[in-house]
């Protein structure tokens, strides 16, 4: 067999392999063609859309750039290297992409869509944010409620790519137009770095009743998150049977498929109805309670043997009235289980309106009332280019 025949086989079965969604076969399928055949366009193309398949575009751009660039090469494949781009946070080329397949075919509704959006993305990066948002809605056709929900959206984009100055020219465009709207508030204080030590409530309720519809398409498939899963992992070595069960910050419920093992009855609390009705209709939970967490606690005391907290003390800086409140709801020899984003100092307010924790200050906080059973670094979702870096930790009360 010649060389390029080898070759021919390889980007074959690395097609049959991504066409069964067998995504790292494919890769290494592809990558064989490639070594054996460097001018293999279609193993290139391959390649590329395994890449964006398992949601490395970064990775996926190069590939995808020489087989666009390919003689003859369709519309579609530069359609796919502008959302990889786009997916980058490289605005700019992403248009420039996006403007080339369409010279090669007509861009389908949603490719249009997100043309129009990284144009006008790329733009509120060069500055120009109030014009970047006319341009958006005379090319979009929407109307001012829509081009609302998109500043949002923008702003959210920005920031999680670092042009926080960028987002925070958005914020305040918004902020114009609604000056009560709490979500604006907070996240101009998050991204001017302003001194607050904690998300506040009408915050945290507003921003996941708008989030609550998308969220478990968005955490579980789209930034692979698994909490839940992964603090059970660390928590069962330890004790695997609790009576009582508070899961503070439930949200949607991703947790009570792990919590529910443990033999307990489930309590879940949280502050947005619109997450609470999806954790209701998961089923699971012997009580859903909307409450802020430290009023429900500080209202609980010596009730629960476990209290579970996944993603959700990101939404405080401060935590020393957290422990407390903790250590009080909890029944003796009850344990603490929760996850924090990894930061260097005590705790930091960061762009996103989250927080990040240093493990020195848990562990100082924890010191008088709590034993550290277990820790471990842990990855807890994809966010922009990065992946978001945090730590797992598992405390029993003294
Ligand atoms: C990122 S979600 C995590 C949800 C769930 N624990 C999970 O792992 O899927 C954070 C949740 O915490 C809730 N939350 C944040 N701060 C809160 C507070 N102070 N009191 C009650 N709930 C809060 C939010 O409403 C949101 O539903």
């Amino acid at each position: 067999m010649s060389k390029h025949e080898e070759a021919q086989r390889w980007l074959d079965l690395g097609v049959q392999a991504s066409n069964a969604d067998q995504q790292p076969q494919a890769e290494q399928a592809f990558l064989r063609a490639l070594a054996l055949d460097p001018d293999l366009v279609d193993a290139r193309l391959g390649l590329g859309l395994t890449y964006m398949a398992t949601r490395r575009f970064a990775q996926a751009v190069e590939p995808l750039r020489l087989a666009a660039s390919s003689p003859d090469a369709p519309g579609f494949w530069s359609a796919c290297l502008a959302q990889s781009l786009y997916m980058s946070g490289d605005f700019a080329g992403s248009a420039e992409a996006f403007e080339q397949a369409a010279r090669v075919e007509p861009l389908g509704d949603n490719a249009r869509a997100t043309l129009i959006q990284t144009r006008c993305l790329a733009e509120m990066i060069g500055g120009g944010v109030e014009s970047a948002l006319e341009h958006y809605q005379a090319a979009s056709g929407c109307d001012d409620d829509g081009l609302a929900v998109f500043a949002e959206e923008a702003s959210a984009i920005l920031a999680v790519f670092g042009h926080v100055g960028a987002a925070a020219q958005v914020e305040r465009w918004r902020q114009v137009r609604a000056p009560e709207d709490r979500i604006t508030a907070y996240r101009l204080n998050a991204l001017e770095g302003a001194a607050v030590d904690r998300a506040p409530a009408d915050y945290v309720a507003a921003h996941f009743d708008a989030f609550a519809e998308r969220f478990d398409h968005q955490l579980v498939e789209m930034l692979g998150y698994s909490g839940p899963a992964d603090l059970i992992a660390l928590l069962l070595p330890h004790r695997s049977r609790f009576d009582r069960v508070l899961d503070l910050g439930c949200g949607t419920g991703l947790a009570v498929p792990v919590l529910a093992p443990l033999g307990g009855a489930v309590t879940g609390v949280d502050l947005s109805s619109g997450m609470l009705a999806r954790a209701a209709a998961r089923g699971g939970y012997e009580a859903l309670v909307q409450a802020e967490a430290l009023t429900f606690l500080a209202e609980h005391p010596t009730t629960f043997d476990l209290v579970f907290a996944a993603d959700v003390l990101i939404y405080f800086g401060d935590m020393t009235a957290v422990f407390a409140a903790a250590a009080r709801a909890l029944r003796p020899g009850g344990y603490f289980v929760f996850s924090t984003e990894r930061g260097e100092a005590d705790w930091t307010l960061l762009s996103s309106g989250r927080f990040a924790h240093g493990d020195a200050y848990i562990d100082r906080l924890a010191a008088p009332t709590f034993a550290l059973k277990a820790r471990a670094s842990t990855r807890l979702r994809q966010e922009g280019r990065d992946q978001v870096e945090g730590t797992l930790h598992i405390l029993s009360r003294l």
